[in-house]
């Protein structure tokens, strides 16, 4: 399937307004330590509603699990151990204010693999979804999603550079939400 028609399924009834996404300028935020981007994480759970796709993109270690275990555990999981999925390729927790499905495509070796397991039933509108290295996923990746980029600064080693960029109105409208609400410092 055409990934951007899949995209466009998933806004519902929400007009597409291509002008709109043009003049939302990506939210940016300098991380300090782990802590810091994990409450940022935490922060934006509290906006996020079903059917929000959240792509984790940066270089290897820069703290895409980090955010995404915030974002988990900002949903009200409460499992001391929440791992990156590496190996299983996807974690789900269910029992949280959303279910939440936690992808980490970085040892696929081909976007088939995402058929094979049911992709298209975790990007059921009930959900929400992150994906690390989603470039991996080719097709299976929607158009629309809140894309959120991390950076290592130089001379900096605990500091990550985080942009967050909306792609359709659902994720427009979370970063509207979460630029009014966010209390991190
Ligand atoms: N400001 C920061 N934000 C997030 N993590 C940080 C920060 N400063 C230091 N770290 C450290 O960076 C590491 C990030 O690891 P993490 O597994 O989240 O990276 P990743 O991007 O998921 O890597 P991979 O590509 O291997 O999946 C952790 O060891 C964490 O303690
Ligand atoms: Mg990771």
């Amino acid at each position: 399937m055409d990934s951007r028609l899949r995209g466009n399924d998933r806004t519902g009834s929400v007009p597409y307004d291509r002008e709109q996404y043009k003049t939302m300028t990506p939210l940016r935020h300098t991380s300090h330590s782990e802590a810091e981007t994990e409450a940022l994480a935490r922060a934006l759970a509290d906006q996020l509603p079903a059917g929000l796709v959240i792509l984790l993109e940066g270089d290897l270690g820069t703290g895409k699990s980090v955010l995404a275990r915030g974002i988990i555990r900002g949903l009200g999981i409460t499992d001391e151990y929440i791992t990156s999925p590496t190996f299983t390729l996807v974690n789900s927790y269910p029992e949280g204010r959303l279910p939440i499905h936690h992808f980490d495509l970085y040892r696929i070796s081909h976007p088939d693999e995402l058929g094979l397991i049911g992709m298209e039933e975790y990007l059921d509108e009930a959900n929400v979804v992150l994906v690390e290295w989603p470039d991996k996923g080719d097709d299976w990746i929607p158009a629309h999603h809140l894309h959120i980029r991390l950076e290592y600064v130089q001379s900096h080693p605990d500091w990550r550079h985080i942009e967050m960029t909306a792609h359709g109105s659902i994720a427009h409208q979370v970063l509207q939400r979460f630029s009014s609400h966010d209390t991190t410092p």
